[in-house]
């Protein structure tokens, strides 16, 4: 028959058809996901990223420690708020050196913060409620109250080489002194003696955070264990902590840790500042790590399914080393390595060309196709209000959600909170403590700890305890949860409309973005996108009311009239009013979002 031969294809092509309906075959979902990718982004890259520090945001049971049940009772806030995805500082068994990045046991709870049971109903809660929960990944070190300390030390069989040991070299005298010149991050020397073992040992934070030898191949496989341990509870991904101090430069021929030159940036032979710590820091073993760990998460999501779970990284370091994160073009690294330039380039002075450096040291080093994020605090750094000075509270948060990518918030910098006040007896943190009372002020990170502003009540409604761990922070009775969602207009208010305008805008998720330090301290900012809504982000860095023209100065293409869609606290402008961009008056850190058709 004529058509036989035809027929016969067309049945094989039905068939073909309904096997790829069914099966999902690699042709028709590749091309499915091409075309799903070009609409629409994965979720972690217009995310609204929430730090939680367990200890400081809701206790629960009256010790004066925040804990799981406490977070948990407080998962409605986070979705009332808007937040996409928390991440939690460590929660793990720890002797709580350095409030839980010293960890004792990776595989438990710290039981001041709950149980295992604890977590599995955080998780199943925050499910239920569409929130995913991260949690802190702290690969560098472990307490050495840990089983593996504790084994190494007695050179037990198979975690002889846990640690990074040394025997130390011998001065002029004769006498044994450590291995090298490396100091730690809270002060004084990185090796510590141990009478048992006759070594010393790394450690590139407080003396009871040993390092991790990254060098052995059992250490590195415990690791990628844990990671795998707590995807199985079901976490939506990791920060990272310390990453770029994993790996150190190996010994020399003669088995001999060089030293470290001198920085000249600090006369305090204490300070890990005093040294250049290039041998410690930044070293390419360590981008490979990160690329092993992605690889771990892709492999468990490729196997079991669900969501993408992210991968965060902790790294101050410079554009050239934190970009090869992100991975190369044939391998993936970390989803994003977190941008801390509005942190770290903001505290050599608060300014729209600053601002304008620290988005531009980001986006010009970014490889393509990657997304960006943008981080204005967390638990290590004073708060964002009070480093950038309170009237710019708003101004910061709307940068943040308006420029391309990820943003972060560390619990507070929704409310405006400021840096708590405390005394050289209240301090408990390493990083001060091992300091001393003239100059702690400089190094201690409780300021920002202090425990989270919920009500003008007893402890900010915090926790019902007649101590809390760290005092409250003096303003929480005018500054709190409470009062600002019971107030017309206020920082929270500000913040929600800011996440509601990210998820609800094409342009903010999608657009095409153009900045620019204009005079008198302005910082302009549009996003724009084909058939969309531009938006503009204009804020005054400077100390005096100003004038800017946006049409002549930053954009020509601006219409001369643009609507006020939000505005700073302070600011005297009506929401949904007509701004004329060609002559807008704005007072000292008074900021604005306007929305104009598309162009
Ligand atoms: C990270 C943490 C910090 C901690 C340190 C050591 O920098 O953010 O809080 O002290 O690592 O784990
Ligand atoms: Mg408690």
């Amino acid at each position: 028959m004529k058509f036989t031969k035809l027929s016969r294809y067309f049945v094989a092509f039905v068939v073909f058809s309904v096997l790829c309906a069914q099966s999902g075959c690699l042709a028709c979902t590749l091309s499915n996901r091409a075309g799903a990718q070009a609409e629409q982004k994965d979720w972690w890259q217009t995310a609204q990223f929430y730090q939680i520090y367990p200890r400081s945001f809701q206790d629960s049971d009256g010790d004066g420690i925040g804990d799981l049940k406490g977070i948990t009772s407080r998962l409605q806030y986070l979705k009332d708020i808007g937040v996409t995805a928390a991440w939690l500082s460590p929660i793990f068994k720890s002797p709580m050196v350095d409030f839980g990045y010293d960890i004792a046991d990776f595989y438990e709870i710290q039981a001041e913060y709950g149980t295992m049971d604890d977590f599995r109903e955080l998780i199943s809660k925050a499910n239920a409620l569409g929130l995913k929960i991260i949690l802190d990944f702290v690969p560098n070190h472990s307490s050495n109250e840990s089983e593996w300390f504790k084994k190494s030390l007695k050179r037990e069989r198979g975690y002889e080489d846990y640690y990074v040991w040394h025997d130390g070299k011998l001065d002029e005298d004769g006498k044994r002194i450590p291995p090298s010149n490396w100091l730690q991050a809270f002060r004084g020397s990185a090796w510590e003696w141990r009478e048992e073992r006759q070594q010393y040992y790394l450690h590139q934070f407080a003396v009871q955070q040993a390092d991790l030898n990254y060098r052995n191949p059992a250490v590195v496989e415990q690791m990628k264990r844990i990671i795998r341990f707590w995807l199985d509870q079901g976490v939506a991904g990791f920060r990272v902590d310390a990453v770029p101090v994993l790996f150190e430069v190996e010994p020399d021929e003669n088995g001999q840790y060089p030293d470290e030159p001198v920085s000249g940036n600090t006369d305090d032979k204490d300070d890990r500042a005093y040294l250049k710590n290039d041998l410690i820091e930044n070293r390419p073993e360590t981008i490979d790590m990160v690329y092993q760990w992605r690889q771990v998460m892709d492999d468990y999501q490729r196997i079991h399914g669900g969501d993408t779970r992210v991968l965060l990284i902790e790294t101050y370091a410079p554009a050239a080393y934190t970009m090869q994160m992100y991975g190369n073009r044939t391998v993936e690294g970390a989803h994003l390595p977190f941008n801390f330039n509005l942190i770290t380039v903001l505290k050599q002075g608060v300014s729209a060309s600053y601002v304008q450096l620290a988005v531009d040291e980001w986006l010009k080093n970014m490889p393509a196709r990657r997304t960006a994020n943008w981080v204005i605090g967390n638990h290590d750094q004073r708060r964002a209000a009070s480093r950038y000075g309170v009237q710019r509270t708003d101004a910061m948060n709307m940068l943040v959600m308006t420029l391309p990518g990820a943003s972060v918030t560390y619990q507070g910098e929704e409310l405006g909170m400021i840096d708590g006040e405390i005394s050289w007896e209240d301090t408990v943190d390493p990083a001060a403590c091992n300091s001393n009372k003239d100059i702690y002020e400089n190094f201690t990170r409780d300021p920002s700890r202090t425990p989270f502003q919920w009500t003008a009540g007893t402890n900010a409604g915090f926790s019902n305890a007649s101590k809390t761990w760290l005092p409250l922070a003096p303003d929480y009775q005018t500054l709190n949860v409470d009062v600002e969602n019971s107030s017309a207009n206020s920082h929270l208010k500000i913040y929600k409309s800011l996440i509601e305008l990210r998820k609800s805008s094409k342009t903010l998720q999608d657009g095409s973005y153009k900045y620019k330090a204009l005079e008198n301290n302005f910082f302009a900012l549009k996003r724009y996108l084909t058939g969309e809504d531009t938006l503009v982000y204009i804020a005054n860095f400077g100390n005096d009311t100003s004038t800017v023209d946006l049409q002549q100065d930053f954009d020509v293409l601006l219409p001369a009239a643009m609507t006020l869609t939000i505005s700073s606290l302070d600011s005297t402008k009506t929401s949904g009013s007509e701004i004329n961009t060609k002559s807008l008056s704005l007072a000292a850190g008074e900021a604005l979002i306007l929305s104009g058709p598309a162009n």
